[in-house]
C-alpha cells in the first residue's frame, strides 16, 4: 500500500500527467484538496473509489484516512493543485506518513507559475534581462516569511519574480519592488491560469493598482521583472549560426567534431 502524492496541475483538467491520471484510476481511495483541484480530474477515479474532499479536514483527520486505507491495504491518490514542490503541504503529511511506516510516492504536476507564463506567452528567462525566476510569496495570516526572504531582498537581484498567495498584498508588493525595479517595470497578474475564467492584467508597477479588475481576490499570480516586457533581450547562443556546440560543430578543429552521442 502506498500514498501517491500527485500534482493535479493548475486547473485545466488536461494539464495532468499521464502517470498522475493512471495512478488516480488505480487507487481505491482519493483524497483531494478541493479548493483548487478541478472536479473533472476526479472523473479518472474508479467508479467505486472512496473520494474525499480534504478542504475542511485537519492534518490529523487526513492522516487518519491514510492510516485507514493502509490498514485495509488500499492505495491512496493524494491530489494537490499545481506541483507538490511548492506550497502543497506535502512535507508535513509525508513526515507523519513516514513516521507511521506508510510508503509514499510523488508524481509532479504543472505548477501555476508555468501555466501563468504559458497564458502570457512569455519566457521568464530572457538573455540579458533575467536568468533566474524566484518563486515566492508575501507573509500571510497563517504564514510568516523566514528572515532574509523579503521581496526587497529578491528585488535586489533583478530576477523575474513569481509572487504567489499575495494578490491581497498588492500595495505592499508594489511598494517593496518599485525602488529596485523602477515604476516602469512590467508586471502581469494572471488570475486562474488555464481555467475557463482565466484573466490577464498587464501593467507596470506604477499602473498596476489602477489596472486591477474587480473579483480578483485569490488564485492569482503576480509576475514582475524586465523579462515580462518580452522585448529588448539578446538572442541566445543556442541557435546562433556561429556558435560552436556539441550538436553543430563549426569546424573540423572543433572539440565537438569527434564527439559522438554515445559519449554523453
Ligand atoms: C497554495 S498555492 C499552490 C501552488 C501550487 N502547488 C503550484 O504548484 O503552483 C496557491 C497559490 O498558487 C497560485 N495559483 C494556483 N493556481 C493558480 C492558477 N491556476 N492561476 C494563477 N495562480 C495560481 C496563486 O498565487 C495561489 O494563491
Amino acid at each position: 500500500m502506498t500514498v501517491h502524492f500527485i500534482g493535479a496541475g493548475p486547473g485545466a483538467p488536461d494539464l495532468l500527467t499521464l502517470r498522475g491520471r493512471d495512478l488516480i484510476a488505480a487507487c481505491p481511495v482519493c483524497l483531494y484538496a478541493g479548493s483548487l483541484v478541478p472536479e473533472e480530474i476526479l472523473q479518472h477515479c474508479a467508479p467505486d473509489a472512496r473520494v474525499i474532499n480534504t478542504a475542511s479536514m485537519d492534518l490529523d483527520a487526513i492522516i487518519a484516512e491514510c492510516q485507514r486505507a493502509h490498514d485495509a491495504g488500499q492505495d491512496v491518490a493524494r491530489l494537490h493543485s499545481g506541483d507538490l514542490s511548492v506550497w502543497s503541504a506535502m512535507g508535513e503529511q509525508m513526515r507523519r506518513l513516514r513516521a507511521a511506516g506508510i510508503p509514499v510516492s510523488v508524481t509532479p504536476g504543472v505548477p501555476a507559475f508555468a501555466a501563468a507564463a504559458a497564458a502570457l506567452g512569455s519566457e521568464l528567462t530572457l538573455p540579458g534581462l533575467a536568468q533566474s525566476v524566484v518563486l515566492t510569496r508575501t507573509p500571510g495570516r497563517a504564514s510568516s516569511m523566514p528572515e532574509g526572504e523579503s521581496l526587497t531582498n529578491f528585488a535586489a537581484t533583478g530576477a523575474t519574480l513569481a509572487i504567489h498567495l499575495s494578490i491581497g498584498n498588492l500595495d505592499r508588493v508594489i511598494t517593496d519592488l518599485t525602488p529596485a525595479y523602477g515604476a516602469d517595470c512590467p508586471v502581469a497578474v494572471v488570475y486562474r491560469a488555464s481555467w475557463p475564467d482565466e484573466r490577464i492584467i498587464r501593467a507596470t508597477l506604477a499602473t498596476l493598482k489602477e489596472a486591477m479588475e474587480d473579483g480578483i481576490s485569490r488564485t492569482a499570480l503576480i509576475l514582475v521583472g524586465p523579462a515580462l516586457a518580452g522585448e529588448g533581450f539578446s538572442e541566445s547562443c543556442l541557435y546562433s549560426a556561429h556558435y560552436d556546440r556539441r550538436y553543430r560543430p563549426q569546424s573540423a578543429d572543433s572539440p565537438w567534431s569527434s564527439w559522438s552521442h554515445g559519449d554523453d
